[in-house]
């Protein structure tokens, strides 16, 4: 038996179904997907081309911070079937399956940068010598497996055959261990059986329905899962909007949405919009993808575009209470992640706000339980001090501002942070705090979809614009 961080047990795989893995990018995705792979009795070889980032694993450190992840892959190191190398021609050898884990970051025409995974493709043609189950775990977009396997062919030096699969990862940073194995499906696209039959086998033990389905299929399952959570997230934040000015909480009404099960009750929290390394990218390659085919996906558009609103709107509060030019203030920036429990700061909004805030003047005292060194790396030191905890961060400044989600953040005691801050003043992008509670401790307080005693405050105006769409036979009064 296996057990799972949160208590939930799976069967292991029988010991014949065990097999030879090579995970090339040690990652987020890649080194929980070594990690776990070899955890449940295969033999795994690590590959990256970054000398450090294989340096500070071979010596037992953890190159990003993943709950649970740390005691995986020390157990298995151990064991002596988990080992990292930069070579992919070492870890290609006895694998019977090769997995693809590398980045697709957003190029700057919206559309996946997929260049990483090109140079892998090639340099798996030059160096295979046996047949072996090439799969693709990155995200990437419609056709690229196809892409992928031509150029394998293209490069190959002699005879060896091979079949290409696509294997989205659906894992959530901040409880990856937990998802790669509890996760809700397993998606499997390929034309060829007898690779649709290696991966069915490596993911049968797991209690989830697996999906097995043609390459384009299974590409598309990934981006159109993205974009609709984006959706979602989307939706409730313009939900928030009309909360504010209809008097309405969005919390309430995203609880009681939620509870309808064709709703669900995840990712429906407003706030200062989604960031993180997926979302913004996904949803853009997605948009790209429409253009590319001739067609624009309205919808998509529209998600992009609350999603930057959002922030805006955010910042726009700030303003309003402060005015357009901040300097001599001090604010207090909780939260430097895409999201809590992550060190990842990958299109954080919360960085873009920080980044905002100083450009109008403001001097920033930030703390983040994880992701201060990340976070240091792109602002630097301007304007900036880091602090080691909540309160330290809060003690001296002008106002408190949560911007990512961190469970301690939600513990934030008023009575505490009275004292310590000049004007009682606090911008809560994450509705993590109790409004009463808080406004009875005497603080101005804004929230996200909440009419709080901050907005009354600055008595925000209703911005409305009828498009044409509402009006009868489309035409405008
Ligand atoms: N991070 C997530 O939460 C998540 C979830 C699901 C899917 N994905 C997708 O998985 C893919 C990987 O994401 P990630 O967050 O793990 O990226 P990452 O940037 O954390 O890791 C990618 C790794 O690949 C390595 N790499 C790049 N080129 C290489 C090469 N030629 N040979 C060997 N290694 C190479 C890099 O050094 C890096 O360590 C992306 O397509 C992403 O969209 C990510």
């Amino acid at each position: 038996m296996f057990y799972l961080p949160n208590g939930r047990i799976h069967p292991l795989p029988q010991e014949d179904t065990r097999m030879n893995i090579c995970v090339i990018g040690t990652g987020y995705v890649g080194l929980v997907g070594a990690a776990i792979f070899s955890d449940w009795g295969n033999t795994v070889k690590g590959v990256d081309i970054d000398e450090r980032k294989i340096e500070t694993i071979n010596s037992g450190e953890m190159p990003i911070f993943e709950p649970g992840l740390s005691e995986i892959v020390l157990r298995n190191i151990e064991k002596g079937r988990l080992v990292f190398t930069t070579s992919l021609v070492e870890g290609m050898r006895d694998a019977e399956v090769v997995f693809i884990c590398v980045g697709t970051p957003q190029s700057d025409t919206g559309s996946a940068d997929l260049s990483a995974v090109w140079a892998v493709a090639r340099e798996i043609g030059q160096n295979l010598t046996d047949y072996k189950v090439i799969v693709t775990k990155s995200t990437v977009p419609v056709g690229t497996n196809e892409k992928i396997k031509k150029l394998i062919k293209e490069n190959l030096k002699g005879s060896a055959e091979f079949d290409v699969a696509s294997n989205p990862e659906f894992l959530r940073e901040g409880s990856s261990v937990e998802d790669m194995q509890n996760t809700d499906r397993t998606v499997i696209g390929s034309d060829s059986k007898k690779a649709l039959d290696v991966l069915s086998k490596l993911y049968e033990h797991l209690n989830s329905p697996v999906v097995e389905t043609d390459l384009r299929s299974a590409e598309m399952i990934k981006y159109a899962s993205n974009a609709f959570l984006a959706t979602k997230i989307s939706f409730i934040n313009e939900m928030a909007q009309l909360c504010e000015r209809g008097r309405a909480d969005v919390a309430a009404v995203s609880y009681g949405m939620g509870l309808d099960k064709r709703i669900g009750k995840y990712f429906l929290n407003a706030g200062i919009g989604y960031g993180g390394s997926c979302f913004p990218k996904d949803v853009a390659a997605l948009y790209r993808t429409s253009t590319d085919q001739a067609y624009d996906f309205k919808l998509l558009r529209g998600v992009m575009e609350v999603n930057k609103l959002q922030k805006k709107y955010f910042l726009k509060k700030i303003t309003k209470m402060f005015g357009e030019n901040l300097s001599g203030l001090t604010l207090a920036c909780l939260g430097m992640a895409f999201k809590g429990d992550t060190d990842d700061i990958r299109e954080s909004v919360s960085i873009e706000v920080i980044r905002d805030l100083r450009g109008m003047g403001a001097k920033i005292r930030a703390y983040d339980p994880e992701a201060t060194a990340n976070a240091k790396k792109v602002l630097g030191d301007a304007n900036i001090v880091y602090c080691h905890d909540k309160y330290e961060a809060i003690e001296g400044s002008d106002a408190v501002l949560i911007l990512t989600e961190w469970k301690e953040f939600a513990n934030l005691d008023p009575e505490r942070v009275k004292p310590l801050v000049k004007q009682k003043v606090i911008f809560d992008g994450r509705n993590l705090l109790d409004k009463e509670k808080v406004q009875d401790y005497g603080f101005v307080y804004f929230a996200v979809g909440k009419r709080t005693n901050g907005l009354d405050k600055v008595d925000e105006p209703s911005e409305s614009t009828v498009p044409s769409a509402l009006l009868k036979n489309g035409q405008d009064s």
